[in-house]
Order: C-alpha cells, then sequence, then structure tokens
C-alpha cells in the first residue's frame, strides 16, 4: 500500500472530525500468551488503517484547527540492547523517510506533546474502549473539555467502502486461501486427523507469504460442525463424513473468509449431495442479490426463506413455509447471519446503521461475505436418519459493484464436480 493511500486515509478522518478537535489513535500493544511469552504482535487495525505503521508503543495525533489539519507520528525510540531480543525498530529517523506527517516524535513525548496541543482544542476523540494507562491519561487530562467523541466510530465508517488498493490486496489473500482450500480437498483423503489438516491449510499461508490466519481456522468432522465456532480440531478424520473447513488467510493486515464443505473421501454420499446441493442452489441466489441498494436484512430475509424452502423439501421441517418461517423454525437449522462486512478485520467494524439507526444499504466498494449453512445436530430424532450429523456451510467474499456484484472467491471450488475433481 502506498504511502498516499494512508496520508489521503488521514486526511478524510481528520476532516471528519468536527473544527478544533485533537484525535488521538494508539497502535496495540502486546499481548501476554502465558507468564513472560507473547502472541505474535499484530498492529490494531484502525492504527494500520491510518498509519501502516506496525510496531507496538506508537501513537497518532490528528489536529483539526479551523483551517488546517495536521498529522503527527509517535514511534518507540530505538535501543540496541532492546533491539538484540526483540527485533529492528523503526525509530525517528527512518520514519520520517517512510511516513508523511507533519512530526514524528518518539513515543517518550507524547504526554508532553498531547498537553501542548490541547491547549488549543475544544474536543477529544479517542477510542473510549481503549483500556490503557495512557487513556487514562488523556481521560483524565481532558476532563473539562466540552465534549468527548469517539474515534473509533468515525473511522469505522471510512472503512466501509474498500479503494482499489485494498481490494487488490484481499484478491492477493483469496488466491492464497484458494490453494488452501483445494489442498484440503485434494489430500483430506490421505490425512488422519483435523489438526493435520489444518496444519497443511496454515503451512500454505505461510509459504505464500501471508503473516496468519486471518481468524482461527475452523477444521470441522462430522458432527463438529454443528458447533458452529468449533476451533479445537482436534478430532479424527471420518471416511464417509463431511467435513467442513471456514479458514482465510491475512494478507498485508487484510482478511479472506472462506468456508468449503468437503468429503473426507472425496466423493459425497446422495444424503450429503442432497442437503449441500440445497445450501449451494441458496448461497448462489443469493450472491445474485448483490447489488447497490440492496439491504442485507433483505439478504437474510430471502436466504431464511429459501433455507426454510428447502429444509421442507427434504423432510427436514414439515408443515407451511410461511407458518414455519413465522415461527423461526428454520433458526434452529440455520441460526446466524447471512454475512458480514470484511476487510482488514474479518469481521470489520464499520457500522450495519446509520446515525439514526437507519440500516446501511450496499454500496459500491462494500465487501461481504455470504454464508448461508445449514447443522443437523447427530441426536436430532425430528429429522431423518441420514440427514444426521450432517453441517454445511458454503461462503463466498462479494464485493458491491456499480452494476452489482463480483464474487472475488469464484475460482474456490463449489460445485460437487469441482470438489469431486482434482486440482493440485
Ligand atoms: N470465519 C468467521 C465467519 O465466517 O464469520
Ligand atoms: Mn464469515
Ligand atoms: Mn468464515
Amino acid at each position: 500500500m502506498k504511502e498516499s493511500e494512508y496520508q489521503r486515509r488521514r486526511e478524510c478522518v481528520s476532516c471528519s472530525l468536527k473544527k478544533n478537535s485533537l484525535a488521538i489513535i494508539f497502535s496495540a500493544r502486546a499481548q501476554i500468551r502465558s507468564n513472560d511469552t507473547e502472541f505474535p504482535y499484530r498492529q490494531d487495525s484502525n492504527f494500520y488503517y491510518l498509519t501502516g505503521f506496525k510496531e507496538d508503543n506508537a501513537i497518532l495525533i490528528l489536529r483539526r484547527g479551523k483551517r488546517t489539519t495536521e498529522s503527527y507520528l509517535f514511534v518507540q525510540k530505538k535501543v540496541k540492547e532492546l533491539e538484540l531480543w526483540t527485533g529492528k525498530r523503526v525509530g525517528v529517523k527512518a520514519a520520517k523517510n517512510s511516513f508523511k506527517h507533519d512530526n514524528i516524535f518518539i513515543s517518550d513525548r507524547f504526554e508532553e506533546k498531547f498537553l501542548s496541543f490541547m491547549k488549543e482544542h475544544q474536543y477529544i476523540y479517542y477510542d473510549f474502549t481503549f483500556e490503557d494507562k495512557q487513556v487514562d491519561f488523556i481521560r483524565e487530562k481532558t476532563k473539562h473539555l466540552s465534549a468527548h467523541f469517539n474515534i473509533a466510530t468515525l473511522i469505522a465508517k471510512e472503512r466501509l467502502v474498500k479503494s482499489p488498493a485494498e481490494i487488490k490486496l484481499i484478491k492477493k489473500a483469496l488466491e492464497i486461501t484458494k490453494e488452501a482450500h483445494h489442498y484440503a480437498k485434494d489430500y483430506a483423503s490421505e490425512l488422519s486427523k483435523e489438526s493435520e489438516l489444518q496444519a497443511g491449510i496454515e503451512y500454505i499461508f505461510k509459504k505464500n507469504g501471508a503473516y496468519s490466519d486471518a481468524y482461527t481456522s475452523i477444521v470441522a468432522c462430522g458432527n463438529s460442525a454443528n458447533t458452529l465456532h468449533y476451533i479445537s480440531n482436534d478430532k479424527k478424520l471420518v471416511d464417509g463424513e463431511l467435513i467442513l473447513i471456514d479458514a482465510g488467510c491475512e494478507y498485508e493486515y487484510y482478511a479472506s473468509d472462506i468456508t468449503r464443505t468437503i468429503p473426507v473421501n472425496g466423493k459425497f454420499s446422495k444424503a450429503q449431495k442432497e442437503l449441500y446441493e440445497m445450501v449451494l442452489d441458496v448461497e448462489k441466489k443469493i450472491i445474485s442479490m448483490v447489488r447497490p441498494n440492496i439491504l442485507r436484512s433483505s439478504l437474510q430475509e430471502k436466504s431464511e426463506e429459501l433455507l426454510c424452502k428447502g429444509l421442507v423439501s427434504l423432510g427436514i421441517l414439515k408443515g407451511d413455509v410461511k407458518k414455519l418461517l413465522q415461527k423461526k423454525k428454520h433458526k434452529k437449522y440455520y441460526p446466524h447471519g447471512i454475512g458480514h462486512w470484511m476487510g482488514i478485520d474479518v469481521h470489520d467494524t464499520s457500522p450495519y446503521k446509520d446515525e439514526k439507526a437507519k440500516e446501511i444499504p450496499l454500496m459500491p466498494g462494500m465487501l461481504m461475505t455470504i454464508e448461508p449453512g445449514i447443522y443437523i445436530d447427530k441426536d436430532d430424532k425430528n429429522v431423518p436418519k441420514r440427514y444426521r450429523g450432517i453441517g454445511i456451510r458454503i461462503e463466498d467474499d462479494i464485493l458491491v459493484t456499480h452494476e452489482g456484484y463480483e464474487n472475488l472467491s469464484k475460482h474456490i471450488a463449489k460445485e460437487i464436480s469441482e470438489i469431486e475433481g482434482r486440482n493440485s
């Protein structure tokens, strides 16, 4: 991503501040895994969106005066002894060459600069939800100001519509994720455990330059697929069962989010095929509805109607579709939403409603998943035996365009003939 894109984003956010405002955005803190070991560091999504800066202990200040806007970056200072343990730091001098701010200081100077800037401003913006002693410091020092606003809300709005450069990164993430899902369908029959398959998928992510998974991969064989957030991935791959794989890599801070459901032995049984075709048909129909101005709630409603009809046609639900929908009987088998915004976060923090609590319609440049699913527990005696213990979800990443939509993950096999064929 070019520095000019980060500059443009800072400018957009700065211009949406009230005149005479100061906005503070913090980098993520390192997270402890256990005792004195840390999780791999990942920058805070909002901070990254505005700076492209990947180090800890950094702060961004945006100022909006009467006529001008300014941007200040604070970065941790270079300390040789510490760099020996945790790696090189960018430092102020190099940061000044690569990052275009009105000025760049070491983080130690934040409090001093903040206090001096504050004298000239009337309003303050920061992320109230951030728990940190520096946030406590800001809260304390700005008690007297007339108004406090949450900066995260403004940034979330900016993140709603993606730029061409962002779409390019998500396409790259999906290229890698495609390879991983194709590996899964081609090699699952040779593996014995869910965790082994997960490792193979994540190996492909890393081998191709993805920093990590965009979220913890779900590799759920058979009835495990009926636990929606199954991430233990610790069971055997059983011949004759399906595996629901919800896995996507993160590439240069951008997520992909893909679910495919594949047979362990490479061939769907008749009952699996019937359920799979039904979910796939609904998924394709909902994707084809995506276009500017449509509401996400309309897609949700239609997906519930179509899945309910499908459940009746397979004898899983019995009765009149309208009445079943009214009584929400389908919710037992389709309990989640049709999709969500995605971007730097797999569940992007962008709003679904505007300030007046009115739903925001889809617009060109927005990106959402479409992911209908049906989950039938192995012990559900109300369902024909042949369908019990099957969970199916199919998920693609859909960009809203002026003409309608572009399915960014259309190259990832999902037709039964494609899944049963070989790609690698
Ligand atoms: N992978 C998370 C989701 O599909 O929402
Ligand atoms: Mn999703
Ligand atoms: Mn997913």
